[in-house]
């Protein structure tokens, strides 16, 4: 066998992904009529709601110019595209100062966009905060290759969407400065939250404004599930809040405006994973820009897909309708859902109203089912059984959750496949 001559850094990566059940799930898949005996994945946030719709208007009107098959204008963008992602964005995001199409950078996704402005902002050992639970793929995003450390932020006993989960924030910068000697450079943020569905209120998002100003940090907002909120007509406590951007604050007197910046993408509000469009937004930072049209050339998103995008955000008719038949659905998915989960005894997040997921406290009904059995690790045991069903969902240690035992669900793939998902995960506790 050839002896692998990786950096330490590849194959700490190597060692890492040898006992990952997830290559188990994704090359045996579920599907009723095939393999209905393969798993049910409700681990991935993916949105196939409203795929029929999107399919039909885009293979109706893909015709490709020839210039997209050439590098055409570079890295970061046709100037159409941004043109028309900026005109959407400031129809739904209603930002305090108009985007402009200069404003925006394109790359392939939000996970290298969330690469590109570690990279932009923190040295290697330079920290950026991350408050739990927290979107489990922001660690390898932030850190793997910037080699800057997630700081991650415990609220204990408070809402780590609240006023009081600010002062966390800074009790973590406090501490991580004081141990390394080194600074924090920003703090990622992500609005609505993965996972646990919910919009940061307005007074919240200030003090975190002014928390950066104090510090010199940079703010940095994903609204990647901004279009993606619902009404929730089950539970309403905490009272929903509705989503209101990072980038509709007037920073006058709260934050320099050239500290705040927003990603967005293709991949959540528009169920389309596989386009892979994000945008980095900074409007008050042109160093940003000009940093990044150095490495722009590794994110580049195909031609292909800036011209389907183009074509897309510029229907606006079509853009409102999804926009809205989406939300129904996601309404209707979280309804089914926290009724399931209510009518079999398990606890979950309550009030949420947005994103694709509820983050549900399986270890607990666990433990009530099995009152005789002393697990010493809850949720490596609960994983065990849901696999043993041929169901794969996220457990909360992939989410740093500082609670033991919680599990996120995606709600968003189909009645069919959701039933089925609870009906086995039901089964796996039993
Ligand atoms: C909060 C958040 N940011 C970024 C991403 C990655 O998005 P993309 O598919 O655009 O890389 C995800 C995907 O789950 C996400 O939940």
């Amino acid at each position: 066998m050839t002896q692998s001559v990786l950096s330490c850094r590849a194959q700490a990566v190597v060692d890492s992904g040898s006992d990952n059940p997830f290559f188990d799930v994704i090359s045996d898949v579920w599907c009723p009529s095939k393999n209905p005996k393969g798993y049910v994945n409700v681990g991935v946030a993916e949105n196939t709601l409203m795929h029929d719709e999107l399919l039909k208007f885009l293979n109706q009107r893909l015709e490709l110019p020839a210039k997209y098959l050439t590098y055409n204008e570079g890295g970061s963008g046709s100037s159409r595209l941004k043109k028309a992602i900026a005109s959407f964005l400031n129809n739904h995001l209603k930002p305090f100062t108009p985007l402009d199409p200069s404003h925006l950078m394109i790359t392939n996704g939000v996970s290298p966009a969330v690469e590109h402005v570690a990279w932009a902002f923190a040295d290697p050992g330079e920290g950026i905060l991350l408050g739990r639970p927290y979107y489990g793929m922001f660690i390898p995003d932030i850190s793997l290759r910037s080699g800057s450390p997630v700081v991650p932020v415990s609220f204990d006993e408070h809402d780590p969407l609240s006023l009081e989960g600010v002062d966390k924030y800074e009790e973590a910068i406090l501490e991580f400065q004081q141990r390394t000697g080194k600074k924090v450079k920003a703090l990622m943020l992500c609005h609505p939250h993965n996972p646990l569905g919910r919009c940061y209120p307005r007074a919240v998002l200030i003090k975190m404004m002014q928390l950066c100003q104090k510090y010199q940090i940079h703010l940095i907002s994903d609204e990647i599930y901004a279009l993606s909120t619902f009404e929730n007509s089950v539970d309403t406590h905490p009272p929903p809040v509705k989503f209101e951007s990072a980038l509709s604050i007037d920073p006058t007197g709260i934050i320099d405006p050239g500290l705040v910046h927003a990603l967005w993408g293709m991949s959540k509000d528009f169920g389309a994973n596989g386009m892979r469009i994000g945008v980095i937004i900074s409007q008050a930072n042109r160093n940003v820009h000009m940093a990044l049209q150095g490495t722009a050339l590794y994110s580049q998103a195909s031609g292909i897909t800036d011209h389907l995008t183009s074509l897309l955000l510029e229907d606006t008719d079509f853009t409102n309708r999804y926009i809205q038949q989406n939300q129904q659905k996601l309404s209707e998915a979280h309804a089914y859902t926290t009724n399931y989960l209510k009518q079999h005894g398990i606890e979950y997040a309550t009030g949420c109203n947005a994103a694709f997921f509820v983050w549900m406290d399986l270890g607990k009904r666990y433990h009530e089912l099995h009152p005789e059995e002393d697990c010493e690790d809850i949720e490596k045991t609960v994983m065990q059984r849901l696999l043993q069903k041929k169901v794969f969902l996220a457990t909360g240690f992939l989410f740093g959750s500082e609670q033991k035992g919680w599990f996120r669900i995606v709600v968003t793939q189909g009645h069919e496949l959701l039933s089925m998902a609870l009906e086995r995960i039901v089964a796996a506790l039993e």
